[in-house]
């Protein structure tokens, strides 16, 4: 039986990485084999890059170098590890994914939904999340959290931007799940973090079960 691949999206502060590490266990202990990574990196090449992009070392150059950027760190990621782990029969748990580039570079970052697209097919090279939860949390809440998380740290290239820029990037991750709903499950992110993960784990129980339906249908 061939693996599944989970993405968690949303904004900074919304508890990805608590609700990843709960989901991974709450799979393990049904018996699954569960794989936890992120980007940008998660790879060795892709790791390469994550430090050319969170340091802003490529800011200046503007929002389609950072897209590339992404995406080549994405594509080894994908190739070296995401690929091989879901032919191996794993479930990988993805902190962040496709939907970010969408949101991030392709709407911040006002770019072609066209070149934004040849982006992605060539990342992901028909890799497509099988599940993706979105965390939503709104824009200064989440920042908060992020900023207590980080405590004397200095913001990175990301976290940095105006409530503004958070705001709008959380209706643009509403947009995607709005137009993929099959795919992606909005996730009310201002709660404890028991009621989230409970949400979570449900949802991802029905998509294993579904899985498991068509391997053997
Ligand atoms: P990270 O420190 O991993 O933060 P987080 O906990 O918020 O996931 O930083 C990743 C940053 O990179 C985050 O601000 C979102 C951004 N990002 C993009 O802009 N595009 C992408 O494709 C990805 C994967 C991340």
């Amino acid at each position: 039986m061939s693996g599944l691949l989970i993405t968690f999206e949303g904004g900074e502060g919304a508890g990805k990485s608590t609700q990843i590490l709960a989901l991974a266990d709450h799979l393990r202990a049904q018996g699954f084999e569960v794989i936890v990574t992120r980007e940008p990196g998660g790879s060795a090449g892709a790791e390469a890059v994550r430090h050319v992009i969170l340091s802003g070392a490529a800011e200046t150059y503007g929002p389609a170098m950072e897209a590339l950027l992404f995406a080549a760190a994405r594509s080894d990621h994908v190739d070296q590890k995401i690929r091989p782990a879901i032919e191996a029969g794993q479930i990988v748990l993805c902190d962040r994914f496709i939907d970010s580039s969408r949101v991030y570079q392709g709407i911040s970052g006002n770019l072609d939904p066209q070149f934004m697209q040849s982006v992605e097919r060539i990342a992901i090279d028909g890799t497509m999340p099988d599940l993706t939860f979105i965390l939503d949390i709104p824009a200064d809440k989440g920042l908060a959290r992020a900023g207590l998380r980080r405590g004397t740290e200095v913001a990175d290239r990301f976290e940095k931007e105006t409530i503004a820029t958070h705001e709008a990037r959380r209706q643009a991750f509403l947009a995607i799940a709005a137009s993929e709903p099959q795919r992606c499950k909005v996730i009310d992110a201002d709660r404890t973090v028991d009621e989230i993960s409970a949400e979570i784990a449900a949802l991802s129980d029905a998509a294993v079960k579904q899985r498991e339906v068509s391997a053997h249908g």
